[in-house]
């Protein structure tokens, strides 16, 4: 049942309850095969860079058969690799070498919605209304007397309308792109299926399941009007039964989904992205469900102490209360990279306008990144790198327009430039693009690279002692190897307005300074590592720096 390859992984079954788990978006992590698109090949050539970076953990973003409508998030095949990432057997060798230097690997499973290329949307197609077929996925007859009319009135994610007509005049649900059916998870066939798909990969190996749209599988089958004039998200106190999000009929999916995973000799494991509110985050980290969840509320964070201390606070109490770990993030593969937001007014998560850039201010982004990147690895929990960051990466806000990939350029009728600026292939080597993401130096990568990436390689960064690079592998050693930090033990200490301090285990603090003025750090402790340059007699904490020490 569990592969027998060589593992050079620890016996422990709590590893991801304080997991560092590195995203590697393939598309753009590194290219085997000089085509300019991210792969399994690539991937395998780098895996000595992630075992030294100090990460427990990687999560590939959906690696399967794809049109790629939405970057991989319409799956065509859920038990196959698309043949530009490479072959099933690629796989195979890489879950191999990857747990013989130590790390583990969680995929991406996307149960909300299939690409509409899956062979059940064409069988679906092909039938007539009301048969099995299309009961797989959510077919309706129209409104009004011709039934021209949506079914109901909601709004899609990346834009327009949530419905489709077929050519039979029946038409089919679909929360994101037209090319993303959503199934129908009140049809036993769908639920057996996609427990098929997990036993599948667990027996190859794979270590876990980073769970896509987990709060919007199961629909209210009567399928309310919101009276909404765009998408719905669920914000604030709202609407308490949502037809569409965190429904309560999730928790019996992943009850079962738990019961697989746990009859696994070895720990497997789960990780929602649900977008739902704090109140109710625990619901789906009960011990029978899932183990983990991403932490939105800490990435959407604007850098203000008061607002992060809440965040943390409400984060770690809420879930104790279940049992379950907080985890950190601060960048994803949807989000703007934060060194942009952090080096804005508004320091929070917003949309990147066609027609209205946001002034930027790169150096102070920085300089607050690597604050807010040992703050998070200084937590308890887990923590999610996305790649590049730690090479200090921003937003690449001027990919030219006739190259953008993400539907939300089309959908949103060319108002909104989507996320295509945090999907930049990565930079490894050399001077000029594609700075070693690719075998050959003749490739184009699927996304243009900025010329000043040059000195954002992970080469430059490793040949300077005070780079984001080095960073990052000194607070992830610590994390790794500091008996203070490995526990679960937190707490807050008194200190000046706009700052924040708090305690890990027996005597390591961490300080942050947001405030405009240097601080007094803490008497009687001396610096393991700080995000920045102290003062010359180590006795200031200057603004936007974190600093990691040890009571004396
Ligand atoms: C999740 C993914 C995002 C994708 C969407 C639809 O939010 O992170 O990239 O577009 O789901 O699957």
């Amino acid at each position: 049942m569990t592969d027998q390859t060589p593992t050079a992984l620890p016996a422990d079954a709590d590893w991801w309850r304080r997991a560092a788990i590195y995203q590697v978006y393939i598309r753009s992590f590194a290219d085997g095969d000089g085509d300019g698109t991210g792969d399994i090949a690539g991937l395998r050539s780098r895996l000595q860079y992630l075992a030294h970076l100090g990460i427990d953990a990687i999560w590939i973003n959906p690696w399967y058969p794809s049109p790629l409508a939405d970057g991989g998030y319409d799956v065509s095949d859920y038990r196959d690799i698309h043949p530009a990432y490479g072959t099933l057997d690629e796989a195979k060798q890489l879950i191999t070498e990857a747990h013989a230097v130590g790390l583990r690997i969680i995929l991406d499973i996307v149960p909300n919605h299939t690409s509409d290329q899956h062979a059940w949307f064409q069988q679906a197609l092909a039938a007539s209304p009301g048969s099995p077929e299309r009961d797989r996925f959510i077919f309706r007859d129209g409104k009004g007397e011709d039934g021209s009319q949506p079914p109901n009135d909601w709004h899609a994610a990346f834009g327009g309308p949530t419905w489709t007509r077929t050519e039979d005049g029946q038409w089919y649900l679909h929360l994101f792109a037209p090319e993303q059916p959503d199934l129908n998870w009140d049809n036993q066939e769908v639920r057996a299926e996609f427990e098929s798909v997990l036993r599948f990969w667990f027996d190859l190996g794979v270590d876990g399941f980073r769970i896509d749209v987990a709060h919007g599988m199961v629909k209210d089958p009567a399928l309310p009007d919101l009276g909404l004039t765009e998408f719905s998200v669920l914000t604030g106190e709202g609407q308490p039964d949502h037809p569409h999000w965190d429904r309560d009929g999730l928790h019996d999916i992943f009850r079962s989904w738990r019961a697989i995973a746990d009859s696994y000799p070895d720990p497997r494991v789960f990780v929602a992205e649900a977008h739902v509110r704090p109140h109710r985050m625990p619901e789906y980290l009960r011990p029978d469900q899932l183990h983990t969840a991403f932490n939105f509320d800490f990435l959407k964070c604007p850098l203000d102490a008061g607002k992060l201390r809440e965040v943390i606070d409400r984060s770690i109490t809420s879930l104790a209360a279940v049992g379950a770990p907080a985890t950190w993030v601060l960048s994803n593969h949807d989000e703007t990279r934060h060194v942009t937001r952090y080096g804005r007014a508004d320091t929070g998560v917003q949309a990147l306008f066609r027609d209205r850039p946001i002034p930027t201010d790169l150096a102070l982004g920085t300089r607050r990144a690597r604050a807010a990147a040992l703050l998070m690895l200084s937590l308890p929990g887990g923590a999610y790198v996305y790649q590049g960051e730690e090479l200090g990466l921003y937003e690449v806000e001027d990919i030219p327009e006739e190259l953008l990939q993400d539907p939300i350029w089309e959908r949103s009728g060319h108002t909104l430039r989507g996320r295509d600026g945090c999907r930049v292939p990565l930079p490894w080597t050399g001077d000029t693009p594609p700075f070693g993401f690719s075998t050959s130096v003749l490739a184009t990568p699927w996304l243009p690279q900025p010329k000043d990436w040059k000195s954002y390689t992970a080469e430059a960064n490793q040949a300077d002692r005070t780079s984001m690079l080095q960073l990052y592998r000194s607070a992830l050693r610590l994390r790794r190897t500091n008996p203070n930090l490995r526990g679960e033990d937190f707490r807050w200490l008194d200190s000046p307005a706009d700052t924040l301090l708090f305690e890990r285990g027996n005597g390591v603090l961490c300080a942050v300074n947001l405030s405009a003025e240097p601080i007094l750090l803490p008497a009687g402790a001396g610096p393991l590592l700080a995000s920045g340059p102290l003062s010359e007699d180590g006795g200031l904490l200057p603004p936007d720096t974190t600093v990691l020490l040890q009571r004396n």
